[in-house]
């Protein structure tokens, strides 16, 4: 859960000069405050390149010495990785699995590389599908107890393409409003009415519910596992109220795949809902160890998404080398489980570690732990210190979650060692100290 505005910590001390230079880059988010349509003092609309001289958010920023986007790394995403030649502890990775750099996946990466080449130089719906795609989506419809699979070429597309084509202007989309963007701009683009509920409330959801005409077709897309907070989605209540109202149920199980359920299948196995969902999308660039996504359902449906998602159609395939990674990341969670209980052991640890140390997990209940920090500049500036201290996480802040809530986010793989996650809570502690969050 979201600990609410009044459990909200006192803010960190940070020096002063660093907040108002912190302050100066946070103060208007992302796009500098300028409008699109800026008109100039004759009332005319501005060149469409203005916003980007004016977009000084970012110069900003590095000034300061608060950059930490598109930060370079020179090594695989293992759990410790180069930066600058130093090596540092990586808690921001959603390689869950550590299957990146298992030497049976890079050897099929490799192998057909070598069969079929770089790429597919086209669609998947015209000359862009190889014999291995359609093994994959075999294979992956079996893996997942379904129908039918469409491997598409990123988890992003699955999202966008699979919501717009589905979605029509008499359909309403009811999405939890912590939804990844993926999913809003999927039903952005369907020209159906969108509803938003509050995150993991299902009595909310009732409500929305409530207010829609029956004539309507109704959509439900939820995540399994929500990035931010590492929280869960309540599916048992959730697919209560779907077959109630008779609307349909999507989910997004990109953090949850090859994490939870005894198979590893996500969300919908671990609590013995799956026959109740009724398209489960995943991706291939978090425990799949490569880059990619699917989406499985009935045949029908996965014929008409097949045709008409134009995410699909209008884009490249995935290429070889990253199908051939997919088959053997899944050989593996289907030999291995013992991964997934290491990951599961390396997680348990940090949780009980981190409230031990007195940080404020957010509600986390998978591998991905946030630390609540509260303000946005406090959030950059601990951030910045734990990668001085040795430690890479991510920092969350406004829009991504509300004013006031912002998070380190920390995220474990099953090949962390415990000597690893020792130093990052060394590190952890001494920043999360000094910054009086603990
Ligand atoms: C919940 C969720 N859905 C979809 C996606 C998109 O997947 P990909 O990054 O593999 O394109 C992400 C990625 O960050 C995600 O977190």
């Amino acid at each position: 859960m979201v600990p609410s505005v009044h459990d909200r910590r006192e803010s960190p001390t940070v020096d002063p000069t660093t907040h108002r230079k912190v302050e100066t880059f946070l103060a208007e988010g992302m796009s500098g405050g300028t409008s699109p349509w800026q008109a100039n003092p004759g009332g005319s609309i501005v060149d469409v390149f203005q916003k980007c001289k004016e977009f000084t958010r970012v110069s900003d920023a590095r000034e300061a010495g608060y950059y930490l986007y598109y930060r370079e790394i020179e090594s695989p995403q293992d759990p410790v990785v180069t930066m600058n030649g130093q090596k540092v502890v990586m808690l921001g990775s959603m390689n869950y699995l550590g299957l990146t750099s298992h030497p049976k996946v890079k050897e099929a990466a490799i192998r057909a590389t070598e069969k079929y080449g770089t790429g597919c130089a086209g669609s998947r719906l015209l000359n862009g599908t190889l014999d291995i795609h359609v093994h994959l989506e075999e294979r992956l419809a079996r893996f997942m107890n379904r129908e039918a699979a469409l491997v598409f070429s990123t988890g992003y597309g699955v999202n966008v393409g699979v919501l717009s084509c589905l979605l029509g202007r008499r359909d309403v989309a009811l999405l939890d409003s912590m939804d990844h963007a993926s999913i809003l701009d999927g039903v952005r683009l369907s020209f159906a009415k969108q509803l938003k509920f509050r995150h993991n409330e299902p009595g909310d959801l009732e409500k929305k519910l409530g207010l829609i005409d029956p004539e309507k077709g109704i959509l439900i897309a939820v995540e399994g596992v929500y990035s931010m907070e590492g929280d869960v989605a309540p599916l048992p209540e959730i697919v209560q109220l779907k077959k109630k109202y008779g609307a349909r149920l999507f989910l997004d199980e990109a953090h949850s795949l090859g994490v939870f359920g005894e198979h590893g299948r996500g969300v919908a196995e671990h609590f013995g809902v799956e026959d109740e969902v009724d398209l489960v999308m995943g991706t291939f660039s978090k425990s799949l160890a490569t880059v990619g996504g699917f989406i499985v359902g009935t045949d029908e449906v996965i014929d008409f998404i097949k045709h008409n998602a134009r995410a699909q159609i209008f884009t490249a395939a995935i290429p070889p080398g990253a199908v051939a990674a997919v088959e053997a990341a899944l050989d593996i969670i289907e030999s291995e489980p013992e991964r997934r209980d290491q990951l599961w052991e390396n997680t348990e640890y940090m949780r009980v570690e981190l409230e031990g140390l007195g940080f404020e997990t957010c509600g986390s209940q998978s591998p991905i732990i946030s630390l609540l920090v509260g303000e946005d500049g406090a959030t950059l500036h601990m951030a910045k210190r734990l990668q001085e201290e040795g430690v890479f996480v991510n920092p969350v802040m406004t829009p991504a979650v509300p004013v006031g809530h912002s998070m380190i986010r920390t995220s474990y793989m099953a090949t962390h060692t415990r000597e690893q996650l020792d130093q990052a809570l060394g590190a952890l502690a001494k920043v999360g100290r000094e910054l009086s969050i603990i």
